[in-house]
């Protein structure tokens, strides 16, 4: 059961409120909402108990968005701030880039923004111990999403658009197109020196994989240099990549349709970003539950849990609900230690996660820290998984294969 959620809205215009509380309006169950025609009125009704999500108007008069959200992250980290905004590009918006979990554009659909709080509710709902909540909502380097992926992304929004388009937005960044042709050149794709450009690589492996290597490759090297060693690094790059190619292989013998592909494959890539965030962040605590982990031979997830009352998986899982990543990949991130628990059809993302993620331990055991989480038939609600096992070990088994040449 979750806990009513409160979501504050803030906008210098009366129409726009009455607007969101018509358009929100079978949402009250669940939601307690207030409304605030400023940024000065937002804070005095915060003052009097904080909210779970605030979601604001950037042109305000007097104090502005990025002003107000500024106040607010200081003041109350652990509320999720949203805001509202007409303009990408403008310079107000690029001011709260840095204050802002996520920007919804105006006008915004009411559909759309009821699905995004709904996720926001959700999400804040997993992030139940208060201490962990601060930390994550307060750290100052949560990495934003890379201008290349939200590139991609406007480009892929305009029906025109060609894969040239998309190679073109790659190309941009030499450093990282580089790496993107070394990787897919690279035994775990198997092209072997034979993709010599971005344009061919969106042609071989398609625009969402691409998307979401760039989206990966941006990200973990973005760490690089930070209080995470490179071997870590390194070990959980492989480890990352390896799991997404076996979760899509896994959710191909499933029927999965191309979408749940691309999802399950983006979701293999980020399933343990949360350790990315963790380590690089409060490193010194990190250290200690990777200690633990090893001293008491325990799962790493299980000794997260005892330092911070919660996991890289839920952490992740936040990171990229605030990207507003697509949901499925979201909670396949979130639950991918915990997928009996996951409420949804027998077989999930999370599901194929999960054991692509246990095959890989498996296959590398040298890998883990402390002991590795293992593939056993209670993380599965129906009896065809625990059949399709074997199946699976064997395939992810031909991947690591081709893999080693
Ligand atoms: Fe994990
Ligand atoms: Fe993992």
């Amino acid at each position: 059961m979750m806990d009513k959620k409160s979501i504050l809205f803030v906008d210098d215009e009366q129409m726009v409120l009455d607007g969101l509380r018509r358009a929100l309006r079978s949402m009250r169950k669940s939601v307690d909402m207030a409304f605030a025609t400023g940024g000065r009125e937002a804070l005095e009704i915060l003052a009097e108990h904080p909210f779970d999500i605030i979601v604001c108007d950037m042109r305000m008069p007097g104090m502005d968005g990025a002003q107000l959200l500024q106040k607010v992250k200081k003041l109350y980290p652990a509320t999720i701030r949203i805001i509202l905004t007409g303009q990408a590009d403008d310079s107000a918006t690029k001011r709260a880039i840095h204050v802002a979990h996520q920007f919804l554009m105006k006008p915004c659909d009411p559909e759309n923004l009821k699905i995004i709080l709904k996720r926001a509710c959700l999400l804040h709902q997993l992030m139940t111990h208060p201490l962990l909540k601060r930390t994550v909502s307060g750290i100052d380097h949560l990495p934003s999403l890379p201008d290349s992926y939200v590139e991609i992304q406007q480009v892929l929004n305009d029906p025109c658009s060609s894969v040239q388009d998309v190679a073109n937005v790659v190309e941009k960044d030499i450093a990282m197109s580089s790496k993107l042709l070394q990787l897919v050149n690279s035994a775990f794709f198997g092209h072997f020196n034979e993709v010599k450009s971005p344009a061919k690589a969106v042609h071989l492996l398609g625009i969402e994989t691409v998307k979401s290597l760039v989206l990966a490759l941006k990200v973990f090297s973005d760490f690089k240099g930070s209080k995470i060693s490179d071997n870590f690094l390194k070990s959980l790059w492989n480890h990352s990549v390896e799991t997404a190619l076996f979760t899509k292989e896994i959710i191909k013998t499933m029927g999965a349709n191309k979408r749940d592909e691309e999802n399950a494959f983006v979701s293999g890539l980020l399933h343990d970003i949360g350790k990315l965030v963790l380590a690089a962040n409060i490193p010194d605590l990190y250290r200690k539950a990777i200690d633990l982990a090893k001293l008491y031979q325990l799962e790493l997830r299980k000794a997260e849990f005892k330092v911070f009352k919660a996991s890289h998986a839920e952490v992740g899982g936040y990171l990229l609900g605030i990207w507003g990543i697509p949901g499925d990949v979201v909670e396949a991130v979130t639950f991918h230690h915990r997928s009996h628990q996951y409420p949804g059809s027998p077989f999930t993302i999370a599901a194929a996660v999960a054991c692509a993620d246990r095959i890989s331990h498996e296959l590398d055991v040298e890998r883990c820290i402390g002991i590795c989480p293992v593939l056993d038939e209670k993380m599965f609600g129906s009896t065809e998984m625990v059949e399709k096992i074997g199946e699976w070990r064997q395939l992810c088994n031909g991947l690591k294969e081709q893999e080693h040449g």
